[in-house]
């Protein structure tokens, strides 16, 4: 038996699972008037209510006996200090310098690299302005109105959630696109309604070696030589986000063009960096800094409030004691507000990417739960779609709830309508409904929990303190769970054998089984490479 589940503060949790096995959280709030305020934080215009989760004042503090007993404080203290925290690729994980508003510097291998950091921001405030004021010309001298970011994972995810998210700040006279999917569709489609004249290609990367990343860049440039009439200078019209500079240099992108990180920056952590550029040509450099601002806040928040007010705690032991100790497979995330729409799928990879693990640190094999299946899509669609199940199914499903308090003044009765339908569902998961004359096929249990988490409005800065907040749960959890949330060995496995089958598919398809031979076979025959 693991270290971890034969600690006295796992028996204890597990133990009051068993004893609060018939509690009801409704039951919670009438013992306690106070128990709103004494569950819910508050960080600067986040607000997070965690008062509607199955978990009473001794739940709560064997929780925190949890983290307090586990290795966060020191692997905290590690990740910030610049230490090899992701052990099997030995590097740093050093997301927080990105955005370290501090004066503090960040040494890794002896060198502090926060000059490193200013000196790449400052190269993206002055393209960023170029692009953005009409400076930054096309080879026939037109300004750029469209700019298509063409990355994969994290070097997609993090930009086009947040470029979406923040799209009332978005420049007027420039649009965005995303092409991530090797499915050519993906690309024909949005290339069909572009001029190339104006076009810019933001080709992002960190290792300049994904295939799918890789064909969609020479397809872009194929198809910008074909529109210019064989025109080769690409230099005004792509530019390249990577670590690896001799590559992107040598699919002929101009020195001067490549905007780089560092190996320290793990992909579903790197949108603070240049891989941020889409971001910042949307909404500007100031703006961009702003959603650093918030970041950091956050940073500050997570390293310095004491673990039972600390929000990204809170979170990650909510998860933690659904979990492994209640049995909870999944976790929803519902945004109450169309523009964070890409939430849950950058959430997703977030999370799902970091602790999908079942070896610890040392490599022994867990006995524990580790990363829950994350998914979602926004209320109030989803009310119509898969609530039923949330309500009445037989799965354990906890949620977040996510909201923006401020609303247009042009959908002002709309956005009231968005959050009431939002607090009237959280209500409704807490308290189900069992009145009487009910039939049994009507009559909904509730007792099942939800966070509530409310922003003032979504701006730069309060994207930013949220998606650190989710980052440092995800955090939180791999630390507890003793797993190494910076690796993803699963996905490289994927990548080799998708390379390794385009190469032999036409040639020995022996020593693939049975399945993937046949399979081989009938693709051969349909699709040429
Ligand atoms: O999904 C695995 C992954 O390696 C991510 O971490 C990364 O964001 C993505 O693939 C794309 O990799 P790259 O940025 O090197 O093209």
């Amino acid at each position: 038996m693991n270290l971890l589940t034969s600690s006295v503060t796992w028996k204890k949790l597990e133990q009051l699972a068993q004893e609060t096995q018939e509690d009801r959280i409704s039951d919670y709030f009438k013992q306690d008037a106070k128990r709103f305020d004494k569950m819910s934080v508050r960080l600067g215009e986040l607000f997070l209510d965690f008062s509607k989760n199955k978990i009473n004042d001794d739940v709560f503090k064997a929780l925190i006996d949890l983290v307090e007993h586990s290795s966060l404080r020191q692997r905290r203290a590690q990740m910030f200090s610049g230490d090899i925290i992701n052990v099997t690729e030995k590097r740093p994980v050093l997301h927080t310098a990105l955005r370290n508003r501090g004066d503090e510097p960040v040494i890794v291998d002896g060198v502090d690299v926060m000059p490193e950091i200013r000196a790449s921001l400052d190269k993206l405030k002055v393209f960023s302005e170029q692009v953005r004021n009409g400076d930054w010309k096309g080879y026939k001298g037109n300004r750029i109105t469209d700019v298509v970011n063409i990355g994969i994972g994290g070097s997609d995810l993090g930009p086009n959630m947040v470029v979406r998210a923040l799209l009332q700040f978005r420049h007027p006279d420039i649009k965005f696109h995303f092409i991530s999917n090797v499915d050519g569709q993906h690309i024909k489609k949005t290339l069909k309604n572009l001029d190339a004249k104006s076009t810019l290609f933001v080709v992002s990367t960190k290792t300049f070696s994904t295939q799918e990343t890789l064909l969609n860049a020479k397809t872009a440039r194929r198809w910008f030589r074909e529109q210019t009439g064989g025109h080769e200078d690409i230099s005004q019209h792509f530019v390249a986000v990577s670590t690896n500079q001799a590559a992107a240099m040598e699919f002929g992108i101009a020195q001067e063009n490549i905007f780089e990180f560092w190996a320290w920056v793990g992909g579903r952590y790197s949108l603070w960096s240049a891989i941020g550029l889409p971001i910042a040509l949307s909404i500007g450099y100031d703006n961009f800094i702003d959603m650093l601002e918030g970041a950091y806040e956050m940073d500050r928040h997570f390293v310095e409030a004491p673990m039972d007010q600390n929000m990204p705690v809170i979170m990650a032991l909510i998860g933690i004691w659904y979990i492994n100790f209640l049995g909870a497979e999944t976790q929803a995330v519902i945004p109450y507000d169309q523009a964070l729409h890409q939430l849950p799928a950058f959430l997703q990879q977030l999370d799902m990417e970091s602790n999908g693990k079942s070896v610890d640190i040392n490599g022994d094999p867990v006995d524990y739960a580790t990363g829950p299946i994350v998914w979602g899509q926004t209320g109030s669609n989803g009310q119509h779609a898969f609530f039923q199940l949330l309500h009445q199914g037989t799965r354990f499903v906890p949620i977040d709830f996510i909201a923006s308090l401020e609303a247009d003044e042009q959908t002002e009765e709309h956005h009231f309508a968005l959050l009431t339908n939002m607090l009237a569902q959280a209500n409704a998961f807490m308290n189900g409904d069992d009145s009487d004359g009910l039939l049994e096929y009507q009559s909904c249990q509730g007792n099942r929990p939800s966070n509530v988490l409310l922003m003032d409005r979504i701006s730069p800065r309060n994207l930013g303190a949220l998606i650190a907040l989710y980052e440092h749960k995800v955090f939180v959890q791999g630390a507890i769970w003793n797993i190494n949330s910076f690796d993803q060995w699963g996905v490289q496995l994927g990548k080799r054998l998708a390379n390794e089958i385009s190469q032999q598919i036409g040639e020995s398809t022996q020593g693939y089984d049975q399945s993937t031979q046949g399979l081989m076979a009938l693709v051969r025959k349909h699709v040429k490479s």
